[in-house]
């Protein structure tokens, strides 16, 4: 195969994010992946006074560091543009102001090079990052699980994917972080609450686990605050106060309920995708909240139940980065699939 270099452009929610990615091939079908650079810029600061991502601020943010992180890939990569053969931009869904941001600077450098544009849906990032990380072969079942999403998917292909269920309101990160706010921890939720839960009783609470009865791979957790609301008020009426001992019991129970309902979910997606006979099968998961080690244990032992091959890429290619629309953009452009001037950002964008 050829060798690819791209630059992966990624502005969709609160990171500005660049990479470098490179495909290089070594004679016969094998391939080697490389990482050469990639650059995340938060803005959870700008963002910590409000309790939540700003649009306005979001999108400002993006347009005023793009170039730099940019020009910092360029350089930590030692890739010029001209060693170039493709930009891979994310072009939703996300906040619209972000995504335009990233799509304009991305027209940008090719209208200047004369480089192939190759638009990305960010969700199709994450769920080809196991082929970055792990070479997994299609077609394999992903879990995608962060602060804005929660769904099954099976991957068929870099543009295929079969959305075998999902959340039907909140997404679990999204439960953590509002966990972590009810209980007075710091933002983002799910580290916190998952150091807190550590040594806490998770039996202390018997918080709802919703949808388990149904035969399909849905998922609810907004319920969970509403439980969680109650029990915390419960406390603090009784003791005066939010004993820490009960925090940690109330984390555990909570972490508990999560991770019981994303492990009986990921066996049934599991047994409908093993039902495709693969051949070599596969289950990977990505998102924030893959970086939850009881998760990941539950997760990783329901595939080995099945005997599929687990893979749960670095959490810094689990969580919003550019490699992967690098990557995403070098499996769309193998198909020969490009986009031109016209490239539109997305505010939804379901795979
Ligand atoms: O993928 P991500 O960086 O951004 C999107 O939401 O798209 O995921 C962030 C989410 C946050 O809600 C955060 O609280 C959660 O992932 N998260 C965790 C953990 N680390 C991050 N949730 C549970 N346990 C963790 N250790
Ligand atoms: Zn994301």
């Amino acid at each position: 195969a050829r060798t690819l270099t791209f630059l992966g452009i990624e502005s969709s929610c609160d990171d500005t994010a660049a990479a470098i990615v490179r495909q290089s091939g070594t004679g016969t079908n094998e391939t080697r992946t490389e990482i050469l650079a990639s650059v995340v810029s938060g803005q959870t600061d700008l963002h910590a006074a409000f309790g939540g991502v700003v649009p306005e601020i979001a999108a400002r943010a993006h347009a005023e560091k793009l170039d730099f992180c940019v020009e910092q890939a360029l350089e930590l990569s030692g890739v010029d543009l001209g060693d170039l053969d493709g930009i891979a931009v994310t072009a939703g869904p996300g906040l619209i102001g972000g995504v335009m941001s990233g799509v304009m600077c991305a027209k940008g450098i090719a209208a200047g090079t004369g480089l192939p544009l190759v638009g990305v849906n960010h969700l199709a990032g994450h769920a080809l990052t196991p082929r970055l990380t792990d070479d997994m072969a299609y077609p394999y079942l992903m879990l995608l699980v962060s602060g804005g999403h929660c769904q099954f998917l099976i991957a068929h292909g870099p543009e295929e994917f079969t959305r075998l269920g999902g959340t039907i309101d909140d997404a679990p990160g999204e439960a953590f972080d509002k966990t972590a706010k009810l209980l007075a921890l710091p933002q983002p939720g799910g580290p916190n609450v998952e150091a807190e839960a550590e040594g806490g009783d998770s039996k202390a609470f018997a918080f709802p686990r919703p949808l388990l009865d149904r035969p399909n791979c849905d998922m609810s957790f907004s319920g969970l605050k509403t439980a969680l609301l109650r029990t915390r008020d419960e406390v603090v009426a009784r003791h005066g106060g939010l004993p820490r001992a009960i925090r940690r019991d109330i984390c555990a129970s909570f972490q508990a309920a999560v991770t019981d309902v994303l492990v009986k979910k990921s066996r049934r997606a599991l047994a409908e995708y093993m039902a495709l006979a693969p051949e070599t099968p596969g289950f990977a998961v990505a998102g924030g909240v893959a970086a939850n080690r009881a998760i990941r244990a539950g997760l990783e032992s329901v595939a080995a139940e099945s005997g599929a091959r687990f893979v749960a890429p670095p959490l810094r290619l689990c969580t919003d980065n550019a490699a992967m629309i690098a990557w995403a953009g070098i499996e769309r452009f193998r198909l020969g699939h490009t986009d031109q001037m016209d490239l539109v950002a997305r505010p939804r964008w379901p795979l």
